[in-house]
């Protein structure tokens, strides 16, 4: 058992335990059982993600260095024992006690309830491809946070995927499947997102962080596997997208930046042209430059640091990266900014390297950096002065550099 697992196993009520990927695919496979009646004959899984720094520059071709998260997606599938001619696939959500039924002919997504839409996104992907099969029944379970901002939602398209290829028994090249994923999230919910979440989810490797150039869509690998320092992720339990459309509206203000400045996008972008095309630029369209440009020289530096071992300067990048997030980027939120801050504070003891927001924003988690000695007092500290000031428990789990998304059984 290794100190993560001992952490999950252990009583210990600072910090959450969830299912080992092994425990779940057995829980997954008798849920099967007793909901279809027989056994499944597939069974496949990939994870959510959290992402350490490189936070809105997907979308602008910038870098994002990721990590796959001990927390997964299954699906169960097997030959259905009952087949319905117009809709051929019966899904059933564990989670949330729901069955729907899908066919890659559903031309409208409003014709399924909402968590099934990533999956028949991914389903007529996969048929316009070719990859066809006979009736089918899944069920889907998942100990990654819904709405957590940990990709909850890639990881449920790449394990349909993942199983649709098991089931096929054709496999899909690791950067279209993770195309085709975030395609069915445009299409299918309506989510404008970039590259990171499906790449890391298809991608992800046990003990690594992925350096991603979502220009060119190359992949270094940059390990992190030192047992002397851990990934502490904590979820403010809190969501505060007033209309779902901040993420596309930054977006937008992204490109328009990028074209008033007359570059491609921001990845082209630098300080100094910053500086010259000043005057044309509204202070919002500056205040979103000025984070991207300096978003993607944090990423890049941060690999640098963690090749060179230098975690106090690691810790600083992600310190930055929030205060840019917080100020310029406008997407944290006051439960996010007293995380960090919470974190900082104990970090002034050495008990926390960095600390900063991760995915989207608005709400969902943080990413801290802790020596593995200090985690456990770290968690109880904050959960506890958090919910003292917020009213709110917090949820708060570690994890390392996870395997991403594979067939588990067929
Ligand atoms: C969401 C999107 C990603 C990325 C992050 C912000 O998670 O799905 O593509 O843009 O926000 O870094």
């Amino acid at each position: 058992m290794n100190d993560q697992e001992a952490i999950n196993a252990g009583d210990n009520p600072a910090i959450d335990k969830a299912l080992s990927l092994e425990n779940l695919a057995s829980w997954t496979e008798e849920q099967f059982q007793q909901r279809f009646g027989q056994p499944p004959t597939w069974v496949a899984a990939a994870p959510g993600r959290v992402n350490l720094i490189g936070e809105h520059t997907d979308y602008n071709d910038g870098f994002v260095l990721p990590m796959a998260i001990d927390r997964y997606v299954v699906m169960a599938a097997a030959p259905s024992t009952e087949s319905d001619s117009d809709r051929p696939v019966r899904v059933c959500s564990h989670g949330v006690d729901q069955t729907e039924r899908l066919s890659p002919d559903i031309k409208d997504p409003a014709e399924v309830v909402p968590w099934a839409r990533y999956v028949l996104g991914v389903m007529v992907g996969c048929h316009r491809r070719g990859m066809t099969y006979d009736p089918l029944d899944i069920l889907v379970e998942s100990t990654v946070p819904l709405g957590g901002g940990l990709s909850s939602s890639a990881a449920l398209e790449v394990a349909t995927a993942t199983l649709l290829e098991a089931v096929t028994g054709k496999t899909m090249d690791s950067v279209e499947k993770a195309l085709l994923c975030q395609k069915a999230e445009h299409e299918y919910a309506g989510m404008p997102c970039g590259i990171m979440d499906q790449f890391t989810s298809v991608m992800g490797l046990r003990d690594h962080l992925m350096l991603l150039d979502c220009r060119s869509r190359d992949v270094k690998l940059v390990r992190m596997d030192d047992a002397d320092i851990t990934v502490l992720i904590i979820n403010t339990n809190v969501k505060h997208e007033l209309t779902g459309g901040e993420y596309a509206e930054r977006r937008s203000q992204c490109e328009a930046a990028a074209e008033k400045m007359g570059v491609a996008s921001l990845r082209d972008a630098t300080f100094d042209l910053l500086g010259e095309t000043k005057e044309a630029l509204e202070p919002v369209f500056q205040r979103r430059a000025r984070h991207v440009i300096g978003e993607i020289e944090r990423t890049t530096e941060t690999v640098a640091s963690i090749e060179a071992g230098d975690w106090a300067r690691v810790g600083e990048l992600m310190y930055a990266s929030h205060d840019s997030l917080r100020d310029d980027y406008e997407v944290s939120c006051v439960e996010l900014d007293l995380l960090v801050e919470l974190a900082k504070k104990q970090g002034e003891s050495g008990a926390v390297i960095g600390s900063r927001m991760t995915g989207g924003g608005f709400g969902g988690c943080t990413v801290s950096l802790v020596p593995s000695g200090d985690v456990e007092s770290v968690a109880r500290s904050i959960r506890a002065e958090y919910q003292r000031r917020t009213g709110i428990e917090p949820s708060i789990f570690t994890t390392r550099p996870a395997q991403g998304a594979h067939i588990v059984r067929g």
